[in-house]
């Protein structure tokens, strides 16, 4: 399933949309359980914070944690399928935006930044290219929460997160780590 993301992928940006887009349209990410751990993580974190949350998905996350009282709650994802049934969620804090991480630029200030499984999907380049914005961009006191699947494959990926600030939190058993980093 994910090779074949892999593969539009190369294609650039329309195959990468694409690819995605066929993904949700399969259910294969209509997940809606999340992990106790990212839940609590977000319960802990999110308090009276301008949450961004990168590669959102169908808003899984987001539907679970409205009884959090986060000021905002902006997700990005690049496919439109999964932007759409995020949309759905009925709480004017909520706003889904159909976008590529690699295009997105933030347009105002937030406090805490999600991205569950999404960064590795990008290249080397990119994902320094994000991280370097997102927090350029993270009000101070800002946090990040990482979660990363297969993290024995992804050690780059955790050790680019590692690099961005102090971690304040890690936890997760070996194959899917949470990292929580603090903006210096
Ligand atoms: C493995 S799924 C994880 C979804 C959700 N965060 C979760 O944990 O269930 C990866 C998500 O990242 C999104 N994604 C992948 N590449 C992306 C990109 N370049 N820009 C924005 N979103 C992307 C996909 O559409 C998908 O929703």
């Amino acid at each position: 399933m994910v090779k074949i993301v892999g593969i539009f992928r190369r294609l650039g940006p329309i195959g990468e949309r694409f690819g995605w887009n066929r993904e949700f349209e399969r259910g294969a990410w209509f997940s809606g359980e999340r992990t106790a751990i990212m839940l609590q993580l977000v319960e802990q974190y999110g308090a009276n914070r301008r949450i961004v949350e990168l590669g959102c998905g169908d808003g899984s996350l987001a539907r679970r944690v409205v009884h959090v009282p986060h000021t905002s709650y902006l997700g990005i994802d690049v496919a439109d399928r999964a932007t759409a049934t995020a949309s759905e969620i009925n709480d004017p804090r909520y706003s889904f935006r159909t976008c590529s991480m690699q295009n997105w630029h933030p347009d105002g200030a937030f406090d805490l930044l999600i991205m569950e499984e999404c960064l590795y999907y990008l290249g080397a380049k990119a994902q320094d290219a994000l991280l370097e914005r997102a927090f350029a961009a993270m009000a101070p006191g800002g946090i990040a929460i990482f979660s990363v699947r297969d993290a024995e494959k992804q050690k780059l990926t955790l050790d680019r997160i590692r690099r961005q600030g102090p971690i304040v939190q890690e936890c997760g058993e070996t194959y899917r780590k949470y990292l929580v980093v603090a903006r210096e």
